[in-house]
């Protein structure tokens, strides 16, 4: 496994790989901003699968983050995280420098109006700019035949799917934006780093957000009206435990529209709820009205 820090080393590398190995030489992409955990894992290993070789770009992105969200904290660990990468056969990490990302004078900025707008986009201003901007430059760097993004940021995937949709993006073709389904504890809770925020009481309540999401869909399903069932969601979600919740919304899975009826396209449930420390996102499939 390899490591690049600038462009120059980065575009050898890729080329290097394209013409080695007895494949076709297919490469998948899986965007990180490192401090890797076990859901990074599973999209390399779903890249695995899916390509000939696996390029992992470590950067922790200055444009995402908004005036009140801490860069400096965000936790910087390279040589751990290459040491998840190499035994899953990672064949290149793509690690840039803020130099060589946004060099100086750097002053483009790639938006994705409608789907940045509300759920996590209301309360990060700027923050899905920063997510198309760095990803559209990433596609742009490392040219891959697939990009891999965990459906658990299910507005960031539609961003980054509407960016590569309206840009008429080659590498990777719409088609091949793959979101990877969440990996959930056995309750059904949504892993993320943010679980470690949660005391022994706080992680036993947190299960309510899964189980509230189940219930409300199957509600949805049956017929029931949609803004009933999302109150009884909130409320579910108040009584279990969580001390507010920031959204729950039914919306289309694609363009993202706010949905007040079940709709006959794909739908998604999507709630942002407090508990303790924690901010803990879900989203979960709506099946469509026949
Ligand atoms: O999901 C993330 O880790 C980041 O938003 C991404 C896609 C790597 C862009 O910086």
């Amino acid at each position: 496994m390899q490591t690049v820090h600038s462009l120059d080393p980065l575009r050898r590398s890729v080329s290097a790989l394209r013409q080695s190995g007895t494949g076709s030489g297919t490469i998948a992409l899986v965007p990180t901003m490192g401090a890797l955990h076990e859901g990074h894992l599973t999209l390399v290993r779903e890249a695995r699968k899916r390509a000939d070789h696996v390029v992992v770009s470590i950067f922790v992105n200055p444009l995402q983050f908004g005036v009140n969200e801490d860069l400096d904290a965000y936790p910087r660990q390279l040589e751990r995280d290459c040491a998840l990468l190499e035994p899953e056969g990672v064949a290149l990490v793509w690690a840039p420098t803020v130099e060589a990302m946004y060099p100086q004078g750097f002053a483009t900025n790639v938006g994705v109006t409608g789907v940045s707008d509300g759920l996590c986009g209301a309360s990060r201003p700027g923050h899905f700019d920063g997510v198309a901007t760095v990803v559209c430059k990433l596609f742009h760097q490392v040219l891959p035949d697939i990009a891999l993004f965990g459906e658990k940021d299910w507005q960031q995937l539609a961003v980054i799917r509407r960016m590569a949709r309206d840009l008429d993006l080659t590498r990777p073709h719409v088609d091949n934006v793959i979101g990877v389904e969440t990996v959930r504890e056995t309750d059904g809770l949504a892993r993320s780093s943010r679980n470690a925020y949660l005391a022994a009481e706080e992680r036993a309540q947190a299960v309510t957000l899964p189980t509230a999401m189940k219930v409300a869909i199957a509600a949805i399903e049956s017929g029931e009206p949609v803004g009933q069932t999302i109150a009884a969601l909130e409320a579910a979600l108040i009584a279990g435990g969580f001390a507010s919740v920031d959204y729950a919304e039914l919306r289309d899975a694609e363009n993202l529209d706010l949905l007040g009826a079940r709709s006959e396209r794909p739908m998604r449930l999507l709630v942002a709820a407090r508990i303790g420390k924690a901010r803990l996102i879900d989203n979960m499939a709506v099946a469509p009205s026949a």
